[in-house]
């Protein structure tokens, strides 16, 4: 390039300005590309005593402090193939994991969905730019991984507050002491939950695929769970892409579910789910000391409040029946639904190492816990991400389950 005035594309990428920002970069310095000069004045930082050449205007100084090269590479890599966002770094071109300007890289992971966080700094509070590219990668891709960093619940709770209010579980006895932003979920001192005999197997803290708070009208956002303590056998989470079964629906379903509206309960046990139950024997007495949560009907197919996506809402340990279709059909459109949505294509396991964190959009995904022997013991704390959009109704007295649909 010539003298002729030009801006490098990395100036307008907000990511590169969020970056140059952060490392408090020049906004003028020599430019690569046209090997022009920095202009002259107080911003000039590099020391030049080369005339400035006016004509270069070129603002591509954060790509001069860490390498032009590398940074004007990122940049061309920088808009996924997959979901046309800037805000990550896996090249769909070529699957290579580049340094991410914001401090963390983002990794693929096995599964089909959902992203690793490598290289995110805890070690002191989270930069309010790096939540924000942190929230973006988890509305982009619904679940976050980070490895081996979740050491404390301080460095859970920082963590947690990148992606909304946090909600303290209502029942005072499932906090941790200390902390009421932290759910304790273990079996030290006794089963988490009912135990059921799996192939002999006496299991405690299987959860069938569900979205959380399904059977209100008003799911939480997302949840964080970190690893304290693992165990040797099972224990897994698996979480499965709604928006992704939704999208592979065929446009005959996708127009036959549009409208329609699914009634959703609350579940005290496994016996007592209508579609895809697991095939266990209950060895815990059941207990009936649970709050009343009413019916409520929300739509099959849901819009993501924030990424406008459309999911597919099934909660397959709460759904109860289609409004107007309780019957034979209704049951086996939910039927047709749930195998199409729980095909391994959809689902990302995770195999547990303590100190693990993984966080997910619970608006836009299922999970399942697959559950472990009772004499395991297992400790998982969990923050909730509060949810603040409706998306459904409480049934009317009239309508209510065992009255008809
Ligand atoms: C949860 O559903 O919050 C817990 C999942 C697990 O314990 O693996």
């Amino acid at each position: 390039m010539g003298a002729k005035s030009h801006k490098c594309d990395s100036y307008r990428d907000p990511v590169v300005k969020a970056f140059r920002q952060r490392q408090d970069l020049s906004p003028f310095a020599r430019c690569r590309r046209s090997r022009s000069a920095p202009r002259s004045g107080p911003s000039n930082r590099t020391g030049s005593t080369t005339a400035a050449r006016p004509s270069c205007r070129t603002k591509a100084s954060a790509a001069v402090r860490i390498g032009a090269a590398r940074l004007l590479r990122f940049h061309a890599f920088a808009r996924c193939a997959e979901c046309e966002t800037r805000a990550h770094q896996v090249c769909k071109r070529n699957q290579v994991e580049r340094k991410l300007v914001m401090g963390f890289e983002v990794r693929a992971l096995d599964g089909s969905f959902g992203r690793e966080i490598v290289g995110l700094d805890i070690s002191a509070a989270i930069a309010p730019d790096v939540a924000v590219a942190l929230k973006q990668v988890w509305l982009d891709h619904g679940v976050l991984v980070f490895r081996g960093i979740g050491t404390s619940p301080e460095v859970q709770l920082e963590l947690s507050r990148c992606f909304g209010e946090l909600e303290p579980h209502p029942i005072e006895k499932f906090r941790l002491d200390g902390y009421p932003e932290l759910i304790l979920l273990t079996n030290d001192g006794g089963p988490v939950g009912p135990v059921y005999d799996f192939a002999g197997v006496a299991t405690t803290q299987r959860i069938p695929w569900h979205t959380d708070l399904a059977f209100t009208t008003t799911p939480n956002a997302g949840a964080l769970l970190r690893m304290v303590r693992k165990v040797e056998t099972g224990g897994q989470t698996g979480w499965l892409d709604t928006a992704a079964a939704y999208d592979e629906l065929d446009q005959a379903t996708k127009d036959e579910i549009a409208d329609l509206e699914a009634v959703y309960l609350f579940r005290a046990g496994l016996e007592e789910m209508r579609f895809n139950r697991p095939d266990g024997k209950r060895l815990s007495p059941r207990k009936d000391n649970y709050p009343d949560f009413p019916p409520v009907a929300n739509p099959l197919v849901w819009t993501h409040p924030e990424t406008g996506r459309k999911v597919l809402n099934l909660s397959t340990l709460n759904i109860e029946y289609i409004v107007g279709q309780r019957d034979e059909q209704g049951d086996a459109l939910i039927r047709r639904l749930i195998d199409h949505a729980l095909q391994p294509r959809f689902q990302y396991v995770h195999e547990w190492e303590n100190n693990d964190m993984v966080l997910w959009d619970n608006r836009r995904t299922m999970h399942a816990a697959f559950g472990h022997p009772v004499d395991q013991v297992r400790v998982v704390h969990r923050t909730t991400i509060k949810g603040n959009v409706a998306m459904g109704r409480v049934m009317p007295e009239a309508a209510e389950v065992g009255a008809g649909a």
